[in-house]
């Protein structure tokens, strides 16, 4: 069976997997497809540039699969290459992510905010851009949290050692004082327990994953003329890495009933992406 103009989503890895499963539970009858660009996780720490060039490549082979909207459930990607995609193939409809600034500034009750995200995240003009429109008289305070998407890949979600890394990073802003604190990384949502433990109750967390899933709603509506979607809710899952690692780590993420039974497997040939199906 095949799909019918499937909602397409992709990140470095599992990340965006907390993306994906409020896209299905927001838009139940649309088809999938989800991409883990496994082989080259963590994108975090490399350059815009070359984020940029997986993200291209990545969206060609989405859109062979009859993709027309693409959601980057991967703030990294969307800081390293949003506007490039949206110029390069304008006939998609594209739904990036930001760090939730502007919702942790509008709840904040004693102006300092937090903020954790991966290097090249702070790094692109999305970021300082976002800060720039509505920071306004509130500190925002930054973080890199080194190792943390690698623990979620190994699905370390509530090890000694993935606490001791996040004790080390949110120490600093819990010592600030923040009362907000945004997941600017995908992979995050899945340490969102153990976070809530660190920070205690006067700390809000702020995860973008719901309002992503909003919005891609109505890129879809608009896009269709809200005729309801002909799809019938299948969902196929690829990754660039090991394709049984992939399965089992979505095996523990995901309740036994949401998790996707069509896994596949995608390659790197000479900066292509390619599948056998
Ligand atoms: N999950 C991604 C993000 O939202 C990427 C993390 C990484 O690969 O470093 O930024």
């Amino acid at each position: 069976m095949s799909q019918k103009d499937p909602v397409a989503i992709f990140d470095s890895g599992v990340g965006g997997v907390s993306v994906w499963r409020e896209i299905v539970r927001q838009l139940p009858g649309e088809d999938t497809l989800y991409l883990a660009d496994q082989a080259h996780v963590p994108y975090g720490s490399r350059a815009l540039e070359e984020v940029r060039s997986f993200a291209e490549a990545i969206v060609r082979f989405l859109i062979e699969k009859g993709a027309r909207v693409i959601v980057l459930a991967c703030n990294t990607a969307s800081a390293a290459a949003l506007h490039h995609l949206r110029r390069t193939f304008p006939q998609v409809s594209f739904v990036g992510m930001e760090p939730a600034l502007k919702p942790a500034v509008e709840r904040t009750r004693n102006g300092t905010v937090g903020v954790i995200a991966t290097h090249a995240t702070f790094q692109g003009e999305l970021f300082s851009s976002l800060v720039a429109r509505y920071a306004g008289g509130v500190r925002v305070l930054t973080r890199v949290c080194p190792g943390l998407v690698e623990a979620v890949e190994a699905g370390h979600l509530d090890t000694p050692a993935t606490e001791n890394l996040l004790r080390q990073c949110l120490t600093p802003l819990l010592e600030a004082g923040i009362d907000q604190l945004v997941l600017g990384c995908t992979h995050y949502h899945f340490l969102r327990p153990l976070i809530e433990r660190i920070a205690g109750e006067s700390v809000a967390v702020l995860d973008p994953a719901p309002a992503v899933a909003r919005q891609t709603g109505r890129v879809l509506a608009q896009l269709r003329d809200s005729a309801p979607s002909d799809g019938c809710g299948r969902h196929i899952f690829y990754t660039s890495g090991d394709r049984d690692t992939f399965a089992a780590q979505l095996a523990l993420l995901l309740p036994a009933t949401e998790r996707p039974s069509d896994v596949r497997a995608a390659y790197w040939r000479e900066g292509r992406l390619e599948s056998d199906e």
